[in-house]
Parts: structure tokens; C-alpha cells; sequence
């Protein structure tokens, strides 16, 4: 009782505290398919929707391209060359553009060599190799869910659709993590402030230094840049244990997710 009282305070702190200015409260009904052609327009993705994957990338397929393709240059490790701010500084979109176009700094173009899909695969087992694979076992998991669960779903939907008890009434309507031509138009840099600061006129509440009303977690630095690494992970396969990271993490992450014993 006194939680569920608890959790109501929090919704109304955050939408009084955040969305005051906001069309939060003009409540529209709206057809799906309109939305999404209507906020594209706003990500103005720079390739063609076809050029974006056909289904979610899988980082295992992405480490035989690496080995075959890029590890002569970038080493064994994708952490070997390239580092953390480098790609957090380019949203995924543009680095797609670089590997199939290549650039002045040496970075061959693959666009005869590799398709769309080899490419996608090989840049996010890129990206997850040196921005940190996720989830790697089974605490951290379960704290991210909880954080998660009790502070975005509420808008955003356990599974990041977008489709949170509290969608409906607002516009615009929080973002789907899953969806490419979103996600994939912004740099860890942008979600970053976007969770920092929040992002004005919308519902998107500003996080930095709140207190997590569940868990009590500071919403510090740090944790700003998991939450973009954990909403990151709705938009690519994990499959981390096919990649052979280690089996205690492996039986760590079935547990969490309720499968093995
Ligand atoms: C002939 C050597 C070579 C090969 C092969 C190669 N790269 Fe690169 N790559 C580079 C160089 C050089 C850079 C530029 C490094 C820099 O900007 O500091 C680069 C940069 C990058 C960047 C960062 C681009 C940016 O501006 O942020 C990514 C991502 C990348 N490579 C991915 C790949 C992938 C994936 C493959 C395999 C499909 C690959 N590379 C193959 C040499 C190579
Ligand atoms: C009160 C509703 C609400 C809550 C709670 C909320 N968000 Fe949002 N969020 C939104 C809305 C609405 C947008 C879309 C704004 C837009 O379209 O410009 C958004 C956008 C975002 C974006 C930017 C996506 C992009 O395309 O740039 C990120 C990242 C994000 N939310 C993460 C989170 C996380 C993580 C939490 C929990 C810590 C959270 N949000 C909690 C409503 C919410």
C-alpha cells in the first residue's frame, strides 16, 4: 500500500518536476504509423531506411567478420586501437557510413567486400568490445532491470518499445529503443546529455543527481553511462555466451534471465 503510494509521488514528482512546460498534458490519440514518419523526419537519418539492418546485428556473426577483416589493423581486441571516447564521440549510423565508405585516415572502405548486414554486425561486435559487453553477469543485470524498471519503463516499457503505461498521454511519446533508425542516429555522447539534462519540451525528465526513488542509486555519472549502455543493449543480440566470454558469466546471465539453474 504505502509503496504503491510511494511510487504514484514519484510518477507526479516526475512529471510536475520535468514536463511542466511540456504538451505532456495535451493528450492525443494517435495512429502508429503516422508517429513514426512524422518523428523520423525529426532523427533525419543520414542513410536510406533500407541501409539500416534488416534484423537486430549479432556481435557473434560480428566477431568472424572482425577476425577476417579488421583485426590486421585493429588488433585481436577491438579495444586494441580504438578507444571509449572515439566511439561514443559518432553515433552508430555514422560509423556504418565510415566502414562502408572508408576514410582519410586510413579506415579502408568495405562496401564491395562486406554487405550491409556483415558491416552492422562487425560494428556493434566493435562497439561491444570496446564500450563493454552487456550485461556480463547477473548482479548487474538485475540492479540495471530494477533501475530501469522502476524509473523508465513507466514511460519508455520494460522491453524499451515505448509503450509505458504513460505513453499515450504524451507527445511526443517516449523513445523506442528498438527501433534502428532512432537509436541508431545518435551518439552515446547525445544520450548522454539527453539523460543528463533531459531533453526540453518533452517528458524526458533530467536525471542527473536524482536519487533512484526504489533503490536509492545515485543517478551519478557512472550511472548515466550505463543506463545508455543498457538502453543501447535493446537494440542488438547480446548472445554473450556464444561469444565465449566465460562460463561463469554465461550461467550467471541464464540465471538472471531465469533460464538454467
Ligand atoms: C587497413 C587497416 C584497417 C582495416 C582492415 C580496418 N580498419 Fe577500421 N580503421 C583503421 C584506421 C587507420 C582508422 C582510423 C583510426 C583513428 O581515427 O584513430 C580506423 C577507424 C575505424 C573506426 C572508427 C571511425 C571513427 O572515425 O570513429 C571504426 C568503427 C572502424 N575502424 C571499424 C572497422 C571495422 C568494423 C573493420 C572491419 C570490417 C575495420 N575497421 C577494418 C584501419 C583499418
Ligand atoms: C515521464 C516519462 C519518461 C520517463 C520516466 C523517462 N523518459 Fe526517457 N524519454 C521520454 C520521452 C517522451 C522521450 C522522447 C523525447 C523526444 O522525442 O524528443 C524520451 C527520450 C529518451 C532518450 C533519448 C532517445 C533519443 O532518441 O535521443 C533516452 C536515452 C531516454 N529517454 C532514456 C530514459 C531512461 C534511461 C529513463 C530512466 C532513467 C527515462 N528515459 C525515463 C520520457 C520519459
Amino acid at each position: 500500500m504505502l509503496s504503491k503510494k510511494l511510487a504514484l509521488c514519484f510518477m507526479i514528482t516526475l512529471f510536475f518536476g520535468s514536463a511542466l512546460s511540456s504538451s505532456v498534458f495535451a493528450a492525443v490519440s494517435y495512429e502508429k504509423e503516422e508517429l513514426v514518419s512524422s518523428t523520423i523526419k525529426k532523427w533525419q537519418p543520414k542513410i536510406p531506411e533500407n541501409e539500416f539492418p534488416s534484423h537486430q546485428p549479432s556481435i557473434v556473426s560480428g566477431k568472424e567478420v572482425y577476425k577476417m577483416h579488421c583485426a590486421m589493423c585493429h588488433g585481436s581486441e577491438p579495444n586494441e586501437v580504438l578507444t571509449k571516447d572515439q566511439l561514443r564521440s559518432k553515433s552508430p549510423e555514422e560509423q556504418y557510413i565510415i566502414i562502408k565508405n572508408g576514410n582519410a585516415k586510413g579506415m579502408p572502405a568495405f562496401k564491395n567486400k562486406l554487405s550491409r548486414d556483415e558491416i552492422w554486425d562487425a560494428l556493434m561486435y566493435v562497439r561491444a568490445g570496446v564500450l563493454g559487453y552487456y550485461p556480463l553477469n547477473s548482479d548487474e543485470l538485475a540492479k540495471m532491470n530494477a533501475i530501469f524498471g522502476g524509473n523508465c519503463a513507466v514511460c519508455h516499457g520494460t522491453r524499451g518499445h515505448g509503450d509505458g503505461p504513460l505513453h499515450k498521454s504524451l507527445n511526443p511519446v517516449p523513445a523506442n529503443f528498438n527501433m534502428f533508425q532512432r537509436l541508431y542516429t545518435r551518439s552515446d555522447n547525445r544520450l548522454h546529455k539527453e539523460l543528463t539534462h533531459g531533453i526540453p519540451w518533452t517528458a524526458m525528465p533530467a536525471w542527473k543527481n536524482r536519487v533512484d526513488f526504489n533503490q536509492n542509486y545515485k543517478f551519478d555519472d557512472e550511472m548515466i553511462w550505463k543506463l545508455v549502455t543498457y538502453v543501447r543493449q535493446f537494440g542488438f543480440s547480446q548472445e554473450i555466451d556464444r561469444l565465449d566470454i566465460g562460463r561463469q558469466k554465461l550461467k550467471d546471465y541464464e540465471k538472471s534471465i531465469g533460464k538454467g539453474k
